[in-house]
């Protein structure tokens, strides 16, 4: 027997109504001088049963006697004989018919069965009348700490947003003891974490989980595992106990703004490039998720030069540069322009801790593109006299090269036999002469299509001699 079991005993005499009526009857009748005294709920009468202990520990296999029937009117001489029915009588218990003692034979359990309802009848051998009114009693099992609390409703998993407030409750978590509630600490049940904290405490009587820390943050453990352990007998040692794990993951909220991992971004693009090209895209680290890592981004062009545009792109969300505006090497070779990050939706309560904003600096390279010479003019029309004389100069074309490397050009006429036989060009100058006599009557016009080609230095046949 276990220490805890030292409890008062309390003596179970549980007359039915009925019982106490008839033997109140049958004390008034029969038994003119005696005192019925001690009220009806004592536990002892002076005339009419006598019993005592009528309980009896659960698995307890040693037969014993745990308690004795007897009447007032038994004067020992065995005069009397005792009769036991009701539940388990003849089975479980037994009464030696001449002292009224109760044998137990079987160990009982408590949890499967509490208490048995008995009648007891006390038989006049002479007479065969009862002596005593038949009374109903009840043998209490008493329990044991045979049983460990067990949780229920398994798994446990819970959600809460991270950086919640101290003491926010997460979930709660419950077990059950079988043994007796009303007996000792038997099924009193303490809960306590054995993993999990200083994040996670739980209320030792309830088993609300609540949090313990202030500011437990998602990015750095999305998912804790706590595990609470509960313990019968108060959680005293000798006592049995059980555990559960509970899942609690920390939902995303928007405690975390951009950040540019550079402070210089460089691209580069070519002049030809037509509006609309993606120049290139930077990214604004963010540690939160989904809504919370949402960005827009901004331009800042120092020069208002609106040439490039950005856009969020909505898969990424990195900041995509775009050509706005048509370039020109020749006249703009660099950009420098400011680009923010800034979340789409800001958590206010985090304003004091972080702007939910980062700035950094674009520098956008033009790259020249070898673009072809170009003539002053669409076309050139001269007139001559038909009877002027060779070497007569007829004009000149003019051509440049637009690029930056400002090669010189030579001009040539097109690969056309019959003109290049009338008309010459100053490969160098563009100054075109006469090489034949015209005339008018066999040819009003002549058309003269004219080559520039850029040269580039002498010995210079591979890359970048500018
Ligand atoms: C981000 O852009 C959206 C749509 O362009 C706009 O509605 C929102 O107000 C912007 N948020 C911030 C913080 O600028
Ligand atoms: C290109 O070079 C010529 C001389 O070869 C010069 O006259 C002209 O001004 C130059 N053009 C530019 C744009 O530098
Ligand atoms: C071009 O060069 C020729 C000599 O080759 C000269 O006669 C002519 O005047 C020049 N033209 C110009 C526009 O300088
Ligand atoms: C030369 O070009 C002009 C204008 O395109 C055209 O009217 C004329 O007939 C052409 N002359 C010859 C000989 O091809």
């Amino acid at each position: 027997m276990s220490g805890c079991c030292v409890f008062p005993v309390i003596i179970m005499i549980a007359f039915m109504s009925g019982s106490v009526e008839s033997e109140l009857r049958l004390s008034r009748q029969g038994l003119s001088d005696n005192k019925l005294t001690e009220g009806l709920h004592g536990f002892r009468v002076k005339r009419g049963w006598i019993w005592n202990q009528l309980s009896v520990e659960e698995e307890d296999p040693t037969p014993k006697i745990i308690g004795q029937l007897k009447s007032t009117y038994d004067t020992g001489e065995f005069a009397i004989r005792y009769i036991l029915s009701g539940e388990g009588a003849g089975e479980i218990f037994n009464i030696d018919e001449f002292s009224g003692e109760i044998h137990i034979h079987k160990s009982l359990d408590r949890e499967k069965k509490a208490f048995y309802m008995l009648h007891a009848e006390a038989i006049d051998r002479r007479t065969g009348h009862p002596v005593e009114p038949e009374s109903e009693f009840i043998i209490k099992v008493q329990d044991i700490n045979d049983n460990a609390p067990q949780f229920i409703n398994e798994p446990y998993t819970s959600s809460i947003p991270e950086m919640s407030p101290m003491g926010t409750t997460v979930v709660q978590v419950t077990a059950i003891d079988a043994d007796d509630p009303m007996f000792g600490n038997n099924a009193k049940l303490i809960y306590s974490v054995l993993q999990g904290e200083p994040y996670f405490s739980v209320e030792p009587k309830t088993g609300i989980i609540v949090t313990s820390w202030p500011n437990i943050d998602r990015e750095a453990s999305e998912k804790y595992l706590v595990v609470i352990q509960v313990k019968d007998m108060l959680g005293s040692t000798g006592g049995y106990s059980a555990t559960a794990t509970v899942t609690i993951t920390l939902t995303d909220v928007n405690d975390n703004g951009p950040t540019f991992q550079h402070n210089l971004y460089t691209f580069a693009i070519v002049e030809s490039a037509p509006v609309g090209t993606t120049v290139g895209s930077v990214m604004a680290e963010d540690a939160d998720v989904g809504v919370n890592a949402r960005m827009n981004y901004t331009l800042d062009d120092l020069e208002e030069s609106a040439t490039f545009r950005v856009q969020t792109d909505p898969a990424t969300q990195e900041g995509i540069v775009i050509l706005a505006r048509p370039l020109d090497y020749e006249s703009k070779r660099r950009f420098v322009i400011a680009i923010e990050a800034i979340n789409s939706f800001v958590d206010t309560r985090f304003l004091s801790v972080n702007e939910f904003r980062d700035r950094t600096m674009l520098k956008i390279l033009v790259m020249d593109v070898d673009e072809p010479p170009v003539f002053s003019a669409p076309f050139y029309e001269w007139k001559i006299l038909e009877n002027a004389l060779v070497g007569t100069l007829v004009g000149t074309v003019y051509a440049r090269d637009p690029d930056a490397a400002n090669n010189s050009i030579r001009f040539f006429i097109s690969n056309n036999i019959e003109l290049k036989n009338i008309f010459r060009i100053d490969a160098n100058n563009g100054t075109v002469s006469l090489v034949k006599p015209l005339d008018r009557e066999t040819a009003a016009w002549q058309n003269l299509t004219v080559i520039a080609k850029e040269t580039s230095h002498p010995g210079c046949k591979c890359c970048g001699c500018r």
